[in-house]
């Protein structure tokens, strides 16, 4: 693999809203590059979000953050993180810039490697950023590749993307939504109650709380199907959640070959972000308190 200068790729604002700057590159983590600003800000989002996730994020993923080794004191180290990572589940850390093509990002997915923006936000940036940095990517998405169900099921959905890239661009549709209302936006019910595992809720504070406490958004059952055609917010929080009894339940109905699910859907019409459909098993029924009418994408 080969290996280029760290730069910071940053999404251009545009009159198209933010069009995001590609680069394939694979880094080495500039680690000693990061100043103390860097390691500040780490530090703040990390204990910040920590309070707020106990009792929220699911013990799956705490667990698996403290077994990383991942703490407050300072941004982590991939090459540390890696040795603990592959020991588990043969997976490792890549640095990259910024988000990358997805056919790119499909392919390391389905050799198990994850890429992780290797810059993190300005301390003006705590609470929102237009895209993923380093602690959306490292703090959200890493710990849960600690488990054996769930890695699997990100090679799984690698390999998926491959093939729906091929297939076209209504495959890929379906199948982002997928990655979108699971791993980005995904809710479990534990024994002890509704937690978070999505990577986008917790590297977020607000939506931390809102997901789980108010009652604007809907919380509805797994559905492959349903989620396949659900159209979601990139600009507010969700107007839906979907619920999942396990890892293993993610796993199993993401095992069949996607090819005659895309045909059939491809004669569905979507459905709008926040809408219940007489199909739905109805955990909560959203109150739409604060909806916008328009904005799904
Ligand atoms: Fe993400």
């Amino acid at each position: 693999m080969t290996t280029s200068t760290p730069q910071r790729i940053e999404n251009q604002l545009t009159d198209k809203g933010y069009v995001p700057v590609y680069t394939t590159a694979v880094i080495e983590q500039p680690w000693e590059r990061y100043s103390a600003t860097d390691h500040a800000v780490w530090a703040q989002l990390f204990e910040r979000q920590r309070e707020v996730l106990v009792g929220r994020a699911s013990d799956e993923f705490l667990l698996a953050q403290d077994a990383m080794g991942m703490t407050p004191h300072a941004i982590p180290r991939f090459d540390e993180l890696n040795a603990v990572l592959r020991a588990a589940t043969g997976w490792e850390l890549i640095g990259v810039q910024g988000l990358l093509p997805e056919l790119d990002f499909f392919d390391h997915l389905a050799h198990r490697r994850f890429p992780v923006t290797w810059w993190i936000r300005s301390p003006e940036q705590l609470d929102y950023l237009a895209e993923p940095d380093l602690f959306h990517d490292l703090f959200g998405h890493v710990p849960l590749l600690m488990n054996p169900v769930f890695a699997d099921y990100m090679q799984a959905y690698g390999r998926g993307g491959v093939k729906a890239h091929a297939i076209g661009p209504d495959a890929l549709q379906n199948l982002t939504r997928l990655y979108w209302y699971t791993v980005e936006f995904g809710l479990i019910q534990q024994n002890d109650g509704l937690r978070i595992y999505g990577s986008g809720i917790v590297s977020s504070k607000g939506e931390s709380i809102h997901c789980l406490e108010s009652d604007a958004p809907n919380r509805l059952g797994f559905d492959l199907e349903r989620i396949m055609r659900t159209r979601y917010r990139i600009d507010t929080y969700q107007k839906t959640y979907f619920v999942i009894d396990s890892f293993e339940q993610l796993m199993d109905a993401t095992a069949p070959d996607f090819t005659p699910i895309y045909a059939k859907l491809a004669q569905l019409e979507s459905v709008p972000a926040g809408a219940v459909l007489p199909t739905d098993a109805v955990l909560h029924r959203g109150s739409g308190a604060g909806w916008l009418n328009d904005g799904d994408v």
